[in-house]
């Protein structure tokens, strides 16, 4: 990257060659094409064949001084002829005869000046492209007229001379670019052998602890057992253990029973209700679109479904990533694999496609969430300008766009056929609701009519609102915007009936109702996306949507790109009428298959990130702090050999998170007890050497779904659509009724609403009060780890929200009825559920004081009470909110 700096004052040079200095490219274009041509000269697609490859080159490295505007040393590339017809100096190239051609004797240095001048040569591989290409008598692509309009097959590029700075100034990536560390192979390392062999017990513990003894610092105790089960517990399924999971460990005395608790805990569909929330938050999953309108997402569920279900059935994380890009191509009739293209789709959308800019903001929500998420890097740095940091040149990053550009969002259905039985049906008897439209289209005409008339806009305006909807008409989407929810005609059809036609409607009314019983259930929905041609993204000067420049074919992000592997595509137009055995991959197909390729591909990092998550998740801190920034302004790890023998058992072992997870869960370090010491607290002040346990506190969605399951009220069904808590009225915030409910003003809490939080609705707009107060997900953009606020609203919606005190009642009710009217047995009951242990003897004294003055203070009912306001202090504890 550094040479990008030296380059920059020749660039400059060059630049004022062309006497537009950081103009825009729009105004190169037509000044220069005044002078020159009457019409730019627009190529056709990048087809990939030799001589698209070598020219793009050319164009991309050379027309800023030897296009048609500017003609150093005579020579115009810009053209076949003008390369034979050569420079001041005669033809550039003789044909079939590289070795001995002006042009290549320039880019190999064998000759002065070297071209292009200054540092940045070209690569070896472009050298041996103009090389090939020479040798085949230099061949251009067709070019073609501007005006011509472009059909699905062709790519407008901008004309040569159009090619200007931004694209000169590209980062070339280097291969000194691809020694950073998170970007090198994955290395194969042998645990270090430690002094204590009876303390460590697996290659874990061998790589920490042979840190620790170089340092003089001696492991923590084992937690006991009660702590390891909770510990256990919250972190694999989020929720506190039950009375009978705590006794049957510590009945349990066979030297396994601790991997038994874990396998038993793996085994548990919790385990993806909880871990599902953590990529969900990375995912940026809500079930709104956010912005303004923030209109409601009743189908983007399936994808929540898809994250939950395929933790619990440890699908191999690298088929779980693919899905998630090009899972409607790899496995169309698969249902899950289609849900999960719901990733693309989880992110803030603008509803109403009013402007360009919001289809570049919707890719550029795809691209940078997938850098975050899937690969740890900061690839949304890239959109206006090369990344300042790290080896990613902008047109990498448009190259991610075009990969997305071709699809779109879509509700599809989640059944094997795709909804094609369905359909079917539909076009069969549609009879009775075609007869129905016939007869309503006329009067809803009428009625839309007036009221456009009605509306206090321009005729002009009124006469664009008339006309049949026009997606490249700006004016006219931003009026639809303004006006097209309400000029939508529904029931109120009915009012413009003529009496005497009333018995005629009734009769089509009936017979749609009649046909609609009969139907088949419409099969559920997804939304995900759909579409897979290869799109068109431009390269965006500025990352700005008004300065479209050259267009970009789908790539990937070159610093993690070896060789030329099978994926990459011969022909990427080709895809566009693709058939399914032709073998061409499609764009996404083949992002997938890159960004979880070992050899070629991004694999390496995608490793690397995830059991980098897992290790967050389980020891609280990451062994990289920045899970999702693995670019050089991230941390570096602490222990990069444990990291790569991390994710080479995962790969090793296709790819099973579960394998990754007992890993760490049965090593000595996951089961140190948090005590310190003082040569702790100086070697290793910040715990980056996990030389004990830090407790952490529980989050947003642990601290409610704890309360359901102590109060004994946690509804476990799993899937579906979404639910809806009350909330208080002065929290739901009417943004957009007019897209549906906001949220319920009427809810009711109760057993429909106690499931656990990760299928509470994320609205985007109106977040659910009390998982704010504990630092729940904004849904904005990929979250890698939550903040752990601590904040005086956090204790009093402990002790006022209507929801603690109510699980609170239900709590003291169930301690009543097994432990009877014995103070001392309910408070051992209230400790054991909350706390997973009995009371000490000073909290059994103080615990009896309180129920005893806590019941004078109600008139009836005075022990039940009082129990239940225990239960409610115990929920504030740090104890109750924090895990050891
Ligand atoms: C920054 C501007 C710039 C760029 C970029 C550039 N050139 Fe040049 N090129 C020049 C200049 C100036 C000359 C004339 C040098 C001289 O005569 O001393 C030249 C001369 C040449 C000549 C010799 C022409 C002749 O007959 O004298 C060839 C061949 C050539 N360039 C090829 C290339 C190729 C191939 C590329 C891209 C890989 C390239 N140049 C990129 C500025 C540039
Ligand atoms: C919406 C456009 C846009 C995005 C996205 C963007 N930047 Fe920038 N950035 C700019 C502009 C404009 C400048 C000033 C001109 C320049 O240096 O190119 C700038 C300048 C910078 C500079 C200082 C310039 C220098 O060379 O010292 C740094 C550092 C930087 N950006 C880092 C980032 C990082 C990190 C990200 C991602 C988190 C990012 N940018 C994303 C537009 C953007």
């Amino acid at each position: 990257m550094s040479a990008r700096r030296k380059l920059l004052p020749i660039l400059c040079l060059c630049v004022i060659g062309l006497s537009v200095v950081g103009l825009g490219a729009g105004l190169v274009v037509s000044s220069l094409a005044a002078k020159t041509t009457a019409k730019p000269a627009v190529l056709r697609p990048p087809f990939d064949t030799l001589g698209a490859r070598a020219t793009t080159l050319l164009f991309v490295r050379c027309a800023g001084c030897h296009g048609s505007g500017s003609v150093r040393g005579g020579l115009d590339l810009s053209t076949r002829d003008g390369l034979l017809e050569g420079g001041d100096h005669g033809p550039a190239i003789v044909p079939g005869k590289p070795r001995i051609s002006l042009l290549y004797r320039l880019i190999t240095q064998q000759e002065k000046p070297a071209m292009p001048p200054g540092s940045k040569h070209l690569t070896e591989a472009e050298v041996a492209l103009i090389a090939d290409w020479i040798e085949v008598a230099a061949p251009y692509p067709p070019t073609q007229e501007a005006e011509q309009p472009s059909s699905a097959a062709t790519f407008p590029m901008p004309a040569v001379t159009a090619i200007g700075p931004h694209i000169e100034e590209s980062t070339t990536v280097t291969a000194a670019d691809t020694t950073f560390w998170s970007f090198q192979p994955l290395r194969s390392v042998t645990p270090p052998s430690v002094r204590d062999g009876t303390w460590a017990r697996n290659p874990v513990d061998h790589f920490m602890l042979a840190a620790w003894e170089s340092r003089g610092i001696q492991p923590n105790a084992e937690a006991d057992k009660r702590t390891l089960v909770r510990r256990l517990s919250f972190d694999l399924l989020g929720l506190p253990p039950s009375t009978r999971e705590i006794e049957a460990f510590l009945a349990d005395t066979a030297p396994n029973a601790y991997e038994r608790l874990v396998d038993r805990m793996l085994a548990s569909p919790h385990y993806g209700e909880h871990w599902g929330r953590r990529w969900l938050d990375l995912a940026r999953y809500a079930d709104s679109d956010g912005y303004e309108d923030d209109k409601n997402r009743p189908n983007a569920y399936p994808y929540r479904d898809f994250v939950i279900q395929a933790l619990n059935d440890d699908l191999p994380f690298d088929v779980f990533l693919r899905w998630q890009i090009a899972g409607d191509e790899l496995a169309p009739t698969h249902p899950p694999a289609v849900a999960a293209t719901g990733f693309a789709t989880a992110g803030p959308y603008q509803t109403f496609f009013m402007k360009k800019k919001d289809r570049y903001d919707e890719l550029d929500d795809i691209v940078s969430t997938l850098g975050s998420a899937m690969l740890g890097l900061t690839v949304g740095c890239a959109r206006c300008h090369d990344h300042k940091n790290d080896p990613i040149p902008q047109k990498d990053y448009y190259g991610l766009q075009a990969v997305f550009a071709g699809s779109h969002r879509e509700e599809r259905y989640l059944v094997p056929d795709g909804g094609a039985d369905y359909r079917h049906w539909l076009e069969v008897h549609g009879k009775p609701r075609q007869d129905l439209d016939a007869f309503e289209k006329p009067l809803q005409a009428k009625i839309r009519e007036s009221r456009i008339a009605d509306l206090d806009i321009s005729e002009a305006e009124k006469e664009l609102l008339r006309r049949p909807v026009d997606p490249s008409n700006q004016r006219q989407a931003l009026l639809l915007g303004r006006f097209g929810t309400q000029l939508e005609v529904g029931d109120e059809v009915g009012e413009a009936v003529n009496p005497l036609d009333r018995q005629e409607w009734e009769r089509l009314l009936k017979q749609v109702a009649d046909s609609k019983a009969a139907a088949p259930p419409e099969p559920p929905r997804g939304l995900g996306l759909a579409g897979s041609c290869a799109g068109r993204a431009y390269f965006l000067e500025r990352g700005d949507p008004a300065r479209e420049r050259e267009a970009v074919p789908p790539g990937f992000v070159t610093v993690l790109t070896r060789g030329r592997p099978r994926w990459q595509a011969t022909t990427w137009t080709a895809w566009d009428s693709r058939k399914p055995d032709q073998g061409e991959p499609l764009p996404r197909t083949a992002l997938a298959c890159w960004l979880t390729d070992l050899h070629g591909g991004a694999a390496r990092l995608a490793a690397r990130v995830i059991v980098n998550r897992l290790w967050q998740h389980h020891l609280v801190e990451g062994l990289v702090r920045t899970p999702n920034d693995f670019g050089h302004q991230g941390d570096r790890p602490v222990f990069p050999e444990l990291l790569d023998w991390l994710a080479r058992e995962l790969v090793e072992n296709g790819w099973q998170l579960k394998h990754v997870h007992r890993l760490i869960l049965c090593s000595s370090v996951y089961r140190q007890a948090t005590a310190t010491d003082p040569v702790k607290v100086r070697t290793d002040p910040d715990n980056r050497l996990f030389s004990r346990r830090r407790p952490q506190r529980l989050s947003a969605e642990g601290i409610r779904d704890a309360l359901l399951a102590v109060g004994g009220n946690l509804n476990s069904q799993m899937y579906g659509p979404g639910i809806k808590p009350p909330i208080p009225a002065d929290a739901i915030f009417a943004t957009a009724p007019k897209h549906g409910e906001v949220w319920p003003a009427n809810a009711v809490d109760g057993p429909a609403t106690w499931r656990r939080s990760v299928y509470i609705v994320a609205k985007r707009s109106n977040p659910v009060p009390f998982l704010q107060t504990f630092d729940g997900p904004d849904a904005a953009a990929s979250c890698a780890s939550r903040s752990t606020t601590t904040v005086p609203t956090q204790a009093l919606a402990l002790m006022n929200d209507p929801f603690t005190y109510s699980q609170a009642r239900f709590m003291a009710e169930r301690v009543q009825a097994v432990a009877g009217p014995d103070p001392e047995a309910q408070i051992r009951q209230v400790f054991l559920r909350a706390l997973a242990r009995p009371p000490h003897a000073d909290d059994e004294e103080k615990a009896t004081r309180f129920l005893r003055e806590q019941g004078r203070r109600y008139p009836s009912n005075a022990q039940q009470h009082a129990v239940a306001d225990l239960c409610q202090v115990l929920f504030q504890s740090n104890e109750f909110l924090y895990i050891d």
